[in-house]
C-alpha cells in the first residue's frame, strides 16, 4: 500500500509520539521531517496523483506535517523543562556499583598467621590487659626491683599511680594465665606492646608481639627447639634454618636468642642482615623456676619454655618495609599492598 494511502493512520500516530530524551526526540524528527522522512517522502508521491485527488491530499499532508512539527516542538518543550535534554535517565535495573572494601592491616596478615601455625601445634590464645600493673609486667616475672626496664626511661608509667604503666612485653600475660590455670598449659598471647622509644624508621612507642608460653611435667629445651623449627620453617619456607644464641632475661633460664637464615638473600648476606645471613626473630628459653613459683605453679613438678616474638620484625622480614612509622601512619596506599593469601 503506497504511504500517500496512510495518511489518517499517520496523522494518529504523530499525536501520539512519546519521547523522554534528547536523542529520541531528534530520532522522531529524522523518522518523519528529516529529507528522507516519511513526511518528503508523500510529498514525492503527491507529485503522481491523479489530479482530482490532489486538493484533498494536498490538505491532508500538510495537516499531517504541521501535526508533526507541533508534537515534536511540545515533546521538546517537555524535555528541556524536565532538564533531561542532554543526560540519559539512570538505568534502574542494573546491578549496585561495588562497595570497596578495606584491606587488612600487614600487621593483623601477619599475626594471623603466626597464630594459625602455633593453633595447629596445640597452643590455644590467651589475652591480658595492656595498661597493667608492675607486679605482672616486672615482678611475677622475676626482674629485680632495680631492673633498668623498671626504669621510666624504658616505661610508660602514671605519675599519679606509678604501679599503673603500659606493658612493655607480653611476657605480663604468661603471669596473668598461670595465676588461673594449672598445667598443663600451652598458649600463645598476641598484643600491643609499649615502650618509651623516641620514634624512627626503627623504633617504636608501641609495637606487637606474640608471647608463647608452655608448661607441663618434663619439658625440656629440645621441646622448644623442635617447635621453633617447626614454626620457622612454616613461616618462612623449609629450606629456612634455625640458630640459638644464648642470652639473658630475668623470667627464662637458659635463656636464648633465635636468628632465623635471612629470607631476603637466603643466608648469603645483604643489607637486611648486615651482611651476617642470619636474622634475630625472638627471645626464648626454659621458664625460670622462680617463675613458676611466684605464680604458684609447683616448680618440683613442672617445668616449661617461653619465647616471645615480635610481629612488626616478622612483616618485615616477609614485606621488607624499611620503615615502622609506615605501620602505624594509616596511609591508604600502603595500606592496600597488602592482601591475606
Ligand atoms: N619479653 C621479651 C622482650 O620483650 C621477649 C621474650 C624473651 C619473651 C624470652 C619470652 C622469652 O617469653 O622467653 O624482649
Amino acid at each position: 500500500m503506497a504511504l500517500i494511502d496512510n495518511i489518517p493512520a499517520l496523522l494518529e500516530e504523530v499525536k501520539q509520539l512519546t519521547a523522554s530524551t534528547a536523542s529520541e526526540l531528534e530520532e522522531l524528527r529524522i523518522k518523519y521531517l528529516s529529507k528522507k522522512g516519511l513526511i518528503p517522502q508523500l510529498m514525492t508521491e503527491f507529485r503522481d496523483v491523479a489530479p482530482e485527488r490532489k486538493r484533498e491530499l494536498g490538505v491532508s499532508i500538510n495537516n499531517l506535517k504541521t501535526a508533526a512539527q507541533e508534537r515534536i516542538n511540545t515533546l521538546r518543550e517537555e524535555i528541556e523543562a524536565n532538564g533531561t535534554s542532554t543526560e540519559e535517565k539512570p538505568d534502574l535495573t542494573r546491578t549496585a556499583y561495588p562497595t570497596p572494601l578495606g584491606t587488612r592491616h600487614p600487621i593483623s596478615i601477619v599475626r594471623d598467621e603466626i597464630i594459625d601455625i602455633f593453633a595447629r601445634l596445640g597452643f590455644c590464645l590467651a589475652d591480658g590487659p595492656e595498661v597493667e600493673d608492675d607486679w605482672h609486667v616486672f615482678g611475677a616475672m622475676n626482674f629485680p626491683d632495680d631492673h633498668p626496664a623498671r626504669d621510666m626511661q624504658d616505661t610508660f608509667f602514671i605519675e599519679a599511680h606509678p604501679d599503673v604503666i603500659l606493658r612493655t612485653h607480653t611476657s605480663s600475660v604468661q603471669s596473668r594465665v598461670m595465676e588461673k590455670q594449672q598445667p598443663p598449659i600451652r598458649v600463645i598471647c598476641p598484643g600491643r606492646v609499649y615502650r618509651n622509644e623516641t620514634i624512627s624508621a626503627r623504633a617504636h612507642c608501641f609495637f606487637h608481639q606474640i608471647e608463647g608460653l608452655y608448661v607441663d611435667e618434663k619439658v625440656s629445651f629440645t621441646d622448644l627447639k623442635q617447635v621453633l623449627l617447626l614454626f620457622a620453617q612454616e613461616m618462612f619456607g623449609k629450606e629456612t634454618k634455625i640458630r640459638l644464641r644464648p642470652s639473658y632475661f630475668p623470667f627464662t633460664e637458659p635463656s636464648a636468642e633465635m636468628d632465623i637464615s635471612c629470607n631476603i638473600c637466603g643466608g648469603k648476606g645483604c643489607s637486611f642482615c648486615k651482611q651476617t645471613g642470619w636474622v634475630e626473630i625472638l627471645g626464648c628459653g626454659m621458664v625460670d623456676p622462680a617463675v613458676l613459683d611466684a605464680n604458684g605453679i609447683d616448680s618440683s613438678k613442672y617445668s616449661g619454655y617461653a619465647f616471645g616474638l615480635g610481629v612488626e620484625r616478622i612483616t618485615n622480614l616477609k614485606y621488607q618495609v624499611k620503615d615502622l612509622r609506615l605501620f602505624s601512619e594509616n596511609d591508604k596506599r600502603f595500606l592496600e599492598e597488602f592482601t591475606s593469601a
